[in-house]
């Protein structure tokens, strides 16, 4: 249960909680550590509704050469964590795929071989898309979850993939400096898009004309995205009256959310245990 009573259904393996999507099981879970890598596999990593739509949408443009939005027609190739080997398997190279699990949950091979993107967010940002997601999700039934409610489970990091200075931390440690890893704060996306396309592709290793550069720029602005044909909305895994996973894509909209007291006592939380970190150094909100 949260803070006001109301309960969060997830499950737990590993010392970890899992969000219950069908299909996501013990087995999976464990099927991840046993995942064939590609050396032509991109992966985007990170703590949830850090912005892995948007990541996949410019990736999956930037490999193929093709600048058309996907959408949710390949969420399970996004999600080997619930989607599964026997899924994932058969999609042909190059794949771009995404995880939000820890390093140790993490395929070894995937390290090693792979391109990995880790994208931060703003942690204040992250979790009040979170909320939305966790009541938007008919699987959570947290339809009456509230904000107040929710955000102890942050703070005490109890939601699925754990606490998020852990989660950052560790990936951020292992993936700085590494030449097949590239850290991307979804900050940046906003401010510059163009830019920043341009740089994932230069990290990549592919190389497109200037006017695709601008198509993939265009079809992943916020409101592109939100129009796409086939948005989370429109799938049976959001309630009807949620936004879906495009709600406002903005940067700082936690401060429509936090109390002043909720505030101070993130900060609290959040300050103490972020001091030597590299998220400090490198990111630093
Ligand atoms: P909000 O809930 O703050 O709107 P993820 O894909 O990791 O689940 O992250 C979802 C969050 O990224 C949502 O945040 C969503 O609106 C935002 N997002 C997705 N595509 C975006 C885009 N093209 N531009 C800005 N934000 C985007």
């Amino acid at each position: 249960p949260d803070a006001e009573g109301n309960t969060i259904t997830m499950i737990e393996h590993s010392g970890f909680h899992w969000p219950l999507f069908p299909g996501l099981s013990q087995r999976l879970v464990e099927d991840l550590a046993q995942f064939k890598a590609r050396p032509d596999d991109t992966w985007i990593i990170n703590w949830p509704k850090s912005g892995t739509h948007w990541c996949w949408e410019i990736c999956c443009m930037l490999v193929s050469g093709k600048a058309e939005l996907l959408q949710q027609s390949k969420v399970t190739a996004m999600y080997p964590d619930c989607a599964g080997n026997a899924e994932v398997e058969p999609i042909p190279s190059p794949r771009v795929l995404n995880t939000h699990a820890t390093p140790d949950n993490f395929p070894k091979e995937a390290l090693e071989k792979s391109k990995l993107i880790y994208t931060v967010r703003h942690p204040k940002d992250a979790v009040v898309s979170y909320f939305h997601h966790t009541k938007g999700i008919k699987f959570y039934d947290y339809e009456r979850g509230t904000w107040a409610g929710f955000l102890p489970v942050f703070l005490e990091g109890k939601n699925e993939y754990g606490d998020w200075i852990n989660h950052t931390e560790s990936w951020l440690s292992l993936l700085d400096g590494k030449p097949n890893a590239l850290i991307l704060k979804f900050e940046d996306l906003k401010k510059d898009l163009r830019k920043e396309v341009q740089h994932i592709a230069e990290f990549l290793e592919v190389s497109r004309s200037d006017e695709f550069y601008d198509d993939v720029t265009r079809l992943c602005s916020f409101d592109s995205m939100k129009e796409g044909k086939l948005s989370g909305k429109d799938s049976d895994v959001w309630r009807a009256e949620s936004p879906g996973v495009f709600r406002k894509g903005e940067s700082g909209d936690w401060k429509r959310h936090f109390t002043v007291a909720q505030n101070e006592e993130f900060n609290r939380h959040f300050n103490e245990r972020l001091k030597d970190t590299i998220y400090a150094k490198k990111i630093g909100y």
